[in-house]
């Protein structure tokens, strides 16, 4: 078998690459090792900034999006008891829409499906050799037939656990890590969100998100510690454990009702230097992971696709040098949005060696910030997402 591009993991950013170079008359194959059902399984946040919003128009799957997002010209940060809204849409001129990662990704699937683009679920043992030439190959595993794919590139979608980039030399890549000493319990759940805007809460028993899916699917979060299981849980304990890190008037507000997903997810920072190898391009969470605060997982995810996707058009179009600004370009925006990431867990977060003076300047800048247009500019231009450049 041939393709032009070997995409290898069926998240949202090889479903996205995948649609957008078809669109542009670019072979590829998607092979993904779990099944479609899986991959709609996993619960993730779903912000989404104009840029992410404009590529899966010019993907071509934007008609549900446009229809059932819910566009927010605000944000709100609560602290001390107080609730402040951060004015997004009258600081920059720009909204974000919220609609689920799930459904961003189950468009994606439908849109592949009804082309009739080749995808393989369910592959096991997959594997990617010769990247370091012009011939790269795809091997992989299924129903116990071996099958092997060659491309001209390979583009690594296949998420932080993949093999894309374990596969490159150790001394070819440099690895920058934060990991964060708490996590986030979240709690999916068919009840009115508390607020028609997202809450992020700076708590002194921890930070906590009131965020949602629809008018009738809330999606909220509290700060945990990282060895705390989740079956320890009941939804009661978790309602109540919101309740105290939310004003009492937000609280009496507040419908509660049972989960229909509740997951603990670890926050960690990393960034993979560089983004290619030879023929081989790491997409997405292959790359970089950002902690969920400020909601960038998925843009960086789809802002690396629009950079690709660039980059393998100019090329088959006769520009190769196009292809060579993929790294610089997402790269630049990836430390952008992880600085913002960083800066926003460190800022709403508690941590366990804070100490006095620690917990003083979190509010301090809190309460500078909530006071000041030109820092709340600043939060809400990222917010809304840097522009591609
Ligand atoms: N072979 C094939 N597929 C693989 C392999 C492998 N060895 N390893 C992982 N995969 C698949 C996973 O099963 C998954 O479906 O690759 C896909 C990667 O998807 P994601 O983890 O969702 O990563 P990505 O598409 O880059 O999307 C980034 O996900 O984690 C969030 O916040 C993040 O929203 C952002 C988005
Ligand atoms: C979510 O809805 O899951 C969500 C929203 C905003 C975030 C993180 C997660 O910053």
């Amino acid at each position: 078998m041939k393709t032009q591009v070997a995409i290898i993991g069926a998240g949202p950013s090889g479903l996205l690459l995948g649609q957008l170079l078809a669109r542009s008359g670019i072979a590829n194959v998607v092979i993904e090792q779990r099944s479609a059902d899986y991959v709609l399984g996993r619960i993730r946040a779903g912000v989404l900034e104009q840029t992410t919003v404009d590529l899966l128009e010019q993907a071509g799957v934007a008609a549900r999006l446009h229809a059932e997002g819910l566009p927010h010209d605000g944000v709100e940060l609560c602290f001390g008891g107080q609730r402040h809204r951060i004015d997004l849409l009258g600081l920059t001129g720009k909204r974000v829409v919220v609609y689920g990662q799930t459904e961003v990704t189950r468009d994606l699937m439908d849109a592949r499906q009804a082309a009739g683009l080749p995808t393989v679920y369910e592959a096991d043992e997959v594997t990617v050799h010769g990247f370091d030439s012009a011939t790269p190959h795809v091997g992989w595993l299924k129903d116990g037939v071996r099958h092997t794919l060659q491309a001209d590139f390979i583009a690594g979608c296949d998420g932080f656990h993949g093999v894309c980039r374990a596969s490159v030399p150790p001394g070819a890549i440099t690895l920058h890590e934060k990991v964060y000493p708490f996590g986030w319990l979240g709690v999916l759940a068919d009840v009115p969100p508390v607020s028609h805007e997202l809450i992020y809460v700076h708590h002194e028993r921890g930070f906590a998100l009131c965020s949602q899916r629809s008018k009738v699917r809330s999606r909220y979060y509290v700060q945990c510690a990282l060895d705390e299981q989740v079956a320890q849980w009941s939804d009661d304990a978790f309602w109540a454990e919101l309740k105290r890190r939310l004003p009492d008037d937000t609280a009496a507000q507040l419908v509660t009702g049972p989960s229909i997903e509740k997951s603990i997810a670890p926050l960690r920072s990393f960034v993979a230097e560089p983004l290619r190898f030879g023929t081989l391009f790491l997409v997405g969470d292959a790359g970089h992971i950002v902690p969920p605060t400020g909601a960038k997982g998925l843009n960086l995810a789809a802002s690396d696709v629009g950079y690709l996707w660039q980059g393998l058009r100019g090329h088959y179009a006769g520009h190769p040098a196009e292809l060579d600004h993929y790294a610089s370009r997402a790269l630049a925006r990836i430390w952008k949005a992880e600085r913002f990431s960083w800066w926003m867990t460190s800022l709403m977060h508690q941590f366990p060696d804070a100490g006095s003076f620690g917990h003083k300047m979190q509010r301090a800048e809190l309460d500078y910030l909530v006071g000041s247009t030109a820092a709340m500019t600043a939060l809400a231009e990222n917010y809304v997402g840097l522009p591609m450049v």
